[in-house]
Parts: structure tokens; sequence; C-alpha cells
């Protein structure tokens, strides 16, 4: 009966199979969770795990990928983390390290921190069996080389591009594969702070051998009155061993998942390995346009059908939109004239340094386009596939920028790489060749190259403009060719006089700004190296926010301006040197939260109303000094206030702000505002009371339990009344319970040397100096004596095995290993590996087990018998044989694990804030974050966290 019902069960699954495998004959894995992690070395290679080291290399042979490359290296004792991940985000700071990178102790003299690897073990299963599989890595940082068990993948040098291996023929289907990483941040590509790790998601790709290969396709739209003409332009690589014949299936589909335009193709035919390019033209009537305030995205799914199966289905998310840079009026998206306000800025964020979750790069957005920002400037390299999908998603422009300006075929590959990968966005609407490439941008080199990159582009996208961001000699070089000239910084030149110069081409400033200011900073001290948050020049040069604004708003032919930079970043500490360790150049500081810029800004570039004050009104000891009193507003006029007592009414210019002088007295400053005449809105600053309780607030009160989703946390020191105290600076220690994690910390505070992550200590103890005698029933006791005398017993567990043949016998082998006080005081692990049958294992005496039935177990050790210094390790078991001369089996027992618990979280606020970065860790629940700090009532925030499948994601 039992067997009869099992029966019928398969049969039914057999016929849902193939059905469910025709619907999605294309996975997309992420490929982000539970990696294992440690550090290498850039040259000693012993610290690199001997990895390249053998007579035959990875290089000599295929599948000799040794070391830590090797598929049956035991990497237990490494740390397991999830992706992305920025080891630089987790180092100290120095003064001996690099100024660009934030002074983190990576790259450049610190050879012991450069190199890291990881490694992660996941399984194939035997259905898997010839579909192509594909691992793709949106960016790690940098110079990786790649192994799948032990078979060499490839190496990229580049820290921005995203790369994929066919490892189809490499993989154990049904069994257990391994993917090896050796990630080299020794150098640097920037001259800002760029991470290290792999700080991109990683996913793992399955198709069908004939399949649209990743970013394979390329759509393109033009819109003639209530129709566009939608062009789907669709790779088909044949990795069959045979020929194939197929047909082609497009869909365009809407948001609403209504299909509007449709179409199949006649038979195609492709040799193995071959590949070609199918264009295809849609009619959609009146399209659902892609603009800033309604970013409707359209899907083109593209089916093959080859032997009455839909074999692979690839989907294209791309908008429908029209884009014009005219030389005399600037930037038109849909035919509507669009200023651009934009920021540079750089991927890296308080707490998690590059390693962005996507809900991170959601929300750094949604600050911006808070800020009335339509523009996003990828400075100075190739963003994440994440950040275009969220500026896709929420209506940004992105000018997208290359890494390094070059013409040989290698470079240009790179070009290549960024708009086949970057082109479907509608998001994107200008290339960006180079940025301030000094050596060539004013001579007739300079000039050659852009001309020659901005021809090439040509041939991979006519559907948008080459821009070069320039800073010296406008008027000639690269400035006198480009389709799009970028004007960086004002005080470089006229843009009139080129204009005038160049009136075929069209303009916009890329960078404008670089001044510096410091959250919550009202004066400058240059001792603590904080700079005043009051727009102004600075001393070398730049023009403050406002002058670089009413230069772009007040000329029609500049498209707009991109500021630098929107958000701070770490490194390039202008105008100072360690111990400052971030640069000051953000509207918002390095966790976004806003400094006064913001509201200057917000009240030219948004249609919001905006009425700010600064300073704070906390200044004891400074009674009767004259203090200025700005106000960022976009009404008529406002009229300002102190204690009871009018300043004045004034009219606020456009694109200006007002100012006053008024004497310092503890109360209240108020700002009251006027359209046409009639009181508005009205703002209050108030001089708070003393700190006295912590309040945490979320920018969102639920999120996913997908492990990747975020809540944002602004950690508050307030008064009684609770007001934030603008100058607390206190101490938080952090608590968290439930379903999430703490990934970082951060304060904006541009000297503050706290760590950004409070990360468990992972080391390594090795056993060495083994020896080895023959166990006898007589001697056994003797032998397993702590203090046994092992001088003169032969040297053991040094070389591949017993030699085929020998007849193995019960042997004790003894060998040490060296605590230090710190690492007795952590959590030790013997992770161990069997040498030989029926092992049984001792420390110090102490039997740990006997006769285990394992290959790999793991053993938690006890203080009890162990101690600091030379500890003794005993191993009887009766050794491997080896079956051929040049098989190798396991002689090394394994490993010790050390773990040193972190501090707790914790940071200080500064100017009254801080915020902590909390993730998903999977599953619902509650999440509750304490912040307690001495003598201050705790605060305390619920995060709901609702079951979420998340992304389909490699176990
Ligand atoms: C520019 C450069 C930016 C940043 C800025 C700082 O010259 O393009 O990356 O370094 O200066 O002022």
């Amino acid at each position: 009966m039992k067997t009869h019902t099992t029966r019928k069960i398969l049969l039914l699954l057999f016929m849902v199979v193939p059905f469910l495998s025709s619907a999605s004959p294309r996975e997309r894995l992420l490929m982000n969770f539970d990696w294992q992690f440690t550090f290498g070395h850039p040259h000693d290679v012993e610290k690199d795990f001997n990895m390249g080291t053998s007579y035959f290399t990875y290089l000599a042979k295929a599948g000799y990928g040794d070391g830590a490359a090797a598929a049956d290296f035991d990497d237990r004792t490494w740390r397991t983390l999830d992706l992305p991940h920025d080891w630089a985000a987790e180092m100290e700071f120095s003064g001996d390290a690099s100024h660009s990178h934030g002074y983190k102790k990576v790259g450049p003299g610190f050879p012991d921190t450069s190199v890291g690897w990881y490694r992660k073990t996941f399984s194939v299963s035997e259905s898997d069996k010839g579909k192509r599989i594909f691992l793709e890595f949106d960016g790690v940082f940098r110079d990786s080389k790649v192994w799948v068990n032990g078979f060499y993948c490839g190496n990229e040098p580049s820290g921005y591009t995203g790369f994929s291996y066919d490892v189809s023929e490499y993989l154990n289907y049904g069994g257990e594969n391994v993917v090896a990483v050796r990630v080299d941040a020794s150098m640097e590509e920037g001259w800002f702070y760029e991470g290290a790790g792999i700080y991109r998601h990683v996913w793992m790709t399955k198709v069908n051998p004939l399949h649209v290969p990743q970013y394979g396709t390329f759509v393109t739209s033009e819109v003639d009155g209530d129709e566009a003409t939608v062009t789907a332009r669709v790779t088909v690589r044949n990795k069959n061993l045979g020929k194939s014949s197929f047909s082609l299936e497009n869909r365009i589909v809407n948001a609403a998942g209504d299909v509007v335009a449709e179409g199949k193709s006649g038979v195609f035919e492709l040799i193995p390995m071959g590949s070609d390019e199918y264009t295809f033209e849609y009619k959609v009537d009146n399209p659902h346009l892609w603009d800033l305030d309604d970013p409707h995205l359209y899907t083109l799914e593209t089916l093959i059908h080859s032997n009455d199966q839909v074999v692979d289905k690839y989907e294209t998310t791309f908008g429908i939109r029209t884009i014009k840079w005219d030389p005399d009026k600037g930037f038109f998206l849909n035919g509507r004239h669009v200023k651009i306000k934009g920021t540079n800025n750089h991927q890296n964020h308080a707490g998690v340094g590059t390693a962005i979750p996507d809900g991170l790069h959601e929300w750094r957005l949604k600050q911006l386009k808070d800020m009335g920002n339509n523009a996003y400037r990828t400075a100075h390299y190739p963003p994440t596939p994440a950040l275009l999908e969220a500026c896709d998603r929420m209506g940004m422009l992105v000018l997208n920028e290359n890494r390094l300006m070059g013409t040989t075929d290698y470079m240009l590959e790179y070009l290549k790489r960024l708009v086949i990968r970057d082109r479907n966005h509608p998001s994107v609407v200008l290339w960006s060749i180079g940025n301030e490439e000094w050596m060539i941008e004013n001579g007739e080199r300079g000039a050659m190259m852009a001309q020659n990159m901005q021809a090439y582009l040509k041939t991979l996208d006519t559907t948008r403009p080459a821009n070069a961001a320039v800073s010296g000699a406008w008027g000639a070089g690269i400035s006198s060719v480009i389709e799009v000239m970028g004007f960086n910084y004002l005080r470089h030149g006229s843009t009139d006089e080129h204009h005038e110069k160049f009136p075929w081409q069209a303009s916009l400033g890329t960078e404008q700004g670089s001044t510096n200011t410091t959250r919550g900073i009202y004066v400058d001290d240059q001792e603590k190296q904080y700079l005043k948050a009051y727009d102004v020049p600075t001393p070398s040069g730049f023009m403050s926010i406002q002058q670089g604004w009413q230069h772009y708003a007040d000329r029609d032919y500049l498209a707009g301006m991109v500021i630098w930079t929107g958000f701070d970043y770490r490194g390039e500490s202008t105008p100072f040197r360690y111990p400052s360790v971030l640069s000051y150049f953000g509207m918002f500081d390095l966790c976004g939260l806003p400094k006064d810029n913001v509201w200057y800004l917000k009240s030219w570039w948004s249609d919001e109303d905006v009425l700010h004050i600064l300073p704070h009104w906390n200044w004891e000891g400074r009674e009767g000094d004259a203090l200025d009193v700005w106000v960022y507003s976009n009404h008529d006029e406002v009229e300002l206030f102190a204690n009871g007592t009018s300043f004045g009414r004034k009219k606020m210019e456009p694109n200006s702000h007002l100012e006053w002088k008024v004497p310092y007295k503890a109360g209240q400053l108020k700002a009251v505002a006027y359209d046409s005449g009639k009181k508005v809105d009205t703002e209050i600053v108030e001089t708070t009371g003393e700190s006295q309780k912590v309040r945490l607030v979320a920018d969102r009160q639920t999120i996913d339990g997908d492990r990747e989703d975020v809540a944002i946390v602004t950690v508050q020191v307030t008064d009684k009344k609770g007001r934030v105290v603008p100058t607390a600076n206190r101490n938080i220690t952090f608590e968290i319970e439930g379903p999430g994690k703490i990934i970082g910390v951060g304060n904006g505070d541009p000297t503050s040397h706290e760590p950004d992550r409070y990360i468990d200590a992972y080391k390594t103890v090795v056993f060495n100096n083994w020896k080895q005698t023959l166990a006898t029933e007589s001697n056994i006791s003797q032998v397993l004596n702590p203090d046994f005398d092992v001088q003169g017993l032969k040297d053991a567990l040094n070389n591949d095995g017993l030699e085929p043949g020998t007849e193995a016998q019960k042997t004790v082998f003894i060998g040490q290993f060296d605590l230090s006080e710190e690492e007795l005081s952590g959590d030790i692990n013997w992770m161990f590996r069997s040498i030989g049958d029926n092992p049984s294992l001792y420390v110090n005496g102490q039997l740990i087990e006997k006769d285990i039935a394992e290959y790999e177990k793991v053993f938690h050790l006890k203080k009890d018998y162990l101690k600091a210094g030379i500890n003794r390790v005993v191993v009887v078991a009766t050794p491997y044989v080896k079956e051929n001369p040049w098989s190798v089996v396991n002689t090394e027992p394994g490993k010790l694990q050390v773990v040193i618990p972190a501090e707790p979280w914790q940071r200080k606020t500064f100017n009254g804030l801080a915020q902590v970065i909390i993730q998903s860790t999977g599953g619902a629940g509650e999440i509750k974050l304490t912040g307690n700090s001495d003598g201050l009532k705790t605060g305390e925030l619920i995060i709901e966290v609702v079951e979420a499948e998340g992304r389909p994601a490699v176990k």
C-alpha cells in the first residue's frame, strides 16, 4: 500500500518537473552567505598558505590549485561571514597608513592585512549537470584570483569592474564544491577610500547551454508622439557541443504586468560555441515614460524556444524615455528641461565601509532625493549594479564614470565592460570617459585619446553622449573635443569663454564645491580638526556651495552642477592629515546625517518649503558675543527673533540665504517666514537643558527577515524635553536581541578613531614538532603522560602519508601548540581532521575523545587543562597508507581555532548624534536595540521583522 502511494507521487512529480523546469529555465542565486575568511599575505608565502609553491602549480596543470586554493584545504578555523564585506572597515587607524584610504591599516606598509582569502563550500545537484553555471562577481577590491575545486578561473585586477566565470566543467554535480578567492588590496587604484574585499554581491547563474549571456541584451527606444519604437538587440550564445536551432520570443511587459508588445522570430541556427546578435523592433502605444517622479520600468522578457521547449527566459529591465544634451539650453528629459542638481559620491558609508547593503544604497539615495538632488555622478569608477537598479527604481539620473582613461585595446575593454553592463539603465544619461587626467587633459594627446574613446563608445551606445571631467586649461586638449564638457571647479577658468569658443558643445559642472565642513560645528577648531558648517569659500580658493550654484543656476547653457560631494567619505581629509581620517566635502556626513548645507540646497533644489536656522543655541560661556545666525529658506522674507526681540525682516534673494548678527543669550531663536507678505512658517532653535536620555530612532519600523534588509538607526542624546543636545558627545553601548545584528556604527566625527565594527578576532593555532612512537599496551600510559620525554623520538606527520604497501601500526603522535595569555582567554576549538583509523585525542594528558569514527569533528577545549605557553597534544591512531605513490593522505590532525570575543558595540555621539546599522539575520520576530550611557536614561527601540523568503540564494 505504502509503496503504491509513493509511486503515484513520484509519477506526479515526473509529470510536473518538465513543466516546472521549462517555466524557469534560468536560475540566479545570490551567493553572499556563509563564506570563510582570513588574511593571507602579498609576499610571505608561508603566511599565504603556500599557495603556488607546489612542484606543479595552478598555472602548470589544470586543477592544481594548492594551499588555500586547493579543494580540500581545511578552512574551518577561519571566520564565517556574509558578503558584502569590506575588511578595511574593520581595521584600526594608523598615522603611517595611507592618507587616501583614511589611514586604515591596509595597503601600502600593511602586508599582514592586505591580502584576504575567501572560501565558500556549496553543493550543486546532480540534476544541474548539463547546464552552464556561472559565478558572477559584481566587484572585488582588488586584484582577485578565483579557483573552483582547485581549478584556476581567472584574475581580475580591477577593483570596480564586475566579472564572471563559467565554471560548469569544474563542478562536482551531486557533491560538494568549493570556491576560493584571493583578494590583494596591497595597491590602491584611487586617491580615496576604496575598502578591501568582496564588497559587492556574488551570484551563481544556471542556464541552458543555449542562452542569453550576462548583459546580452541592449534595449533602446525612440518616442514619437504617442508611440515609442523599442529596439531590442538580443545576443544568444550556444554552448551546446552540437549545432542548435531556435527561435526567439520577446514580450515587453509594463510595471502592472501587462504585455504591451510582443513578437516571435523565425528560426535561427548557431554553431557550437557560436553566438550572434538579433535585432527586433516593437511599437509601444502611449508609453509610460521613465521620469524622475514617476520612474516607470518595463521588462523585456526574452524567451529562447528550441526543440519545443523554452530553454531560456532572460529579463531586461529598461525604461522608455528621451534625453537631450543641448549646447545652449542644457539637459532635457522627455522633452522637458531638467536642471541637473547633482552630487558626486563614493561607495562608502559609516560602519560598513564600501560593503553597502542594497537597503543602505536606497536609504542614501533617499537622503539625496529629499534634498532635491536629481543626479548622481559615480565618481570615479563603475558603480555597483545595485546602486543603478535603485536609481532606476527611485528616479535618479546617473553620470556613469569609467575608472581610468586609456586607448589600448586592454584599456578600452574596461570602457566596453562598463557600457555593455549599464546601457539598459534608464537612469544612466551620460558616460564619463575620465576625470581630471592631469597628465593629458591640456594637450594634444588628451584630445586624441578623448576622441578615440568617444568614437569607441559610439560602437557600444549611440544614445548617450561622452563626457570628461576637466580641471585645467579649459579651451584646449580634452575640453576642445569632448561631446559634453565637464567643468571641474569654477576656479579654473571661465565657463562663459569656453562656451563662446565651443558653441557646439553641451556642458555641466561635473565637480563644484570641495568645501570643508563638519556637522554640528560652528567655530573652526584647527587643533581638533573641525571646520565650521557655515557655507564659506575655503582658504585654498574653492567657492562656497552658494557661489557655485548661483553661477550654474544663472546660465542656461550649463546643464547643471554636480557637487563634490553628497556624502563625506573616508580618506582625502583635506585640509588636514592624521588624526583626521574623513573627508569634509559632504553635504551629509559619513553617516548620511545632514550638515546645514543640505537646507541651502533643499531651498533651491526641491519643491518643498524650507525654513532652517543655524547654528544651534547652546553657547554657554559666550554670553554677549555677537554670533552669526543664518537662515536657509525659499520663502519671500524672513524675520529673525532672539528671545522675543526682532533682529529685522529681510528679503530672500533667489539661490541665496540670510544672515544676522545676534548677541548670545541662552533662550530661543525664532525665524518667521512670509510669502506675499503673509506669515507662512515658523522655525525655532532653543538652548537645550542637560543631557538626560538616549533616544533611538529608526528609519523604518518593519524590515524583511531575509538576511539582507537593514534599518538605519539614529542615536540621539536628548534633554528632559526630548530636544537633541547639540553638544553631547557621550559614549553609548548597544545591545541587540532578536533576529537582527548590528553591522556598523558611526558618528560622522572626522577625527574619531573608534571602531566601525566590533568583530570577534579569529586566530588559527597550529600544532608542531610532531614526534612518533609505536603504541603498545605496555608503553601507552607512559607516553600519554604530558611529561613524557620526546627527545630522541622520530619526527612525524611531515609527509604525504605512508608509502603504498607499508603495514601501518597503531602509533602515538606527540606534538605541541603554543597559546598566549590572550588566546587562552578565548574560545578554543580543535578543528580535528583524522590522520588514521580510530584516532583518540589527548591534550595535556586529558582525554578529549576515544576511537573517533568521523573524518572531521570539532572539539571544544576547556580552560581546566589548557595553559598559556606550550601545551602537549597526542593523537593515537593507525596512520593512513597511500594507495599509489602519487596519492596524498591527510597527515595534519587539524588546527585550533581561537575566538577572542569583541567588546560590546558602542559609539560616542558626535554633536548629539550617532548611527547604528541593523541587518536582519533571517526569520521573523522582534529586534530590540538598547542604547546605554552612564547617567542617561536607556534608549530602547523595537523593530518588527516580517517573514520574507528573500532572494533565492546558494545555501
Ligand atoms: C577633485 C577630484 C576629486 C576630489 C576633489 C577634492 O580634483 O576629482 O576626486 O579629489 O578634487 O577636492
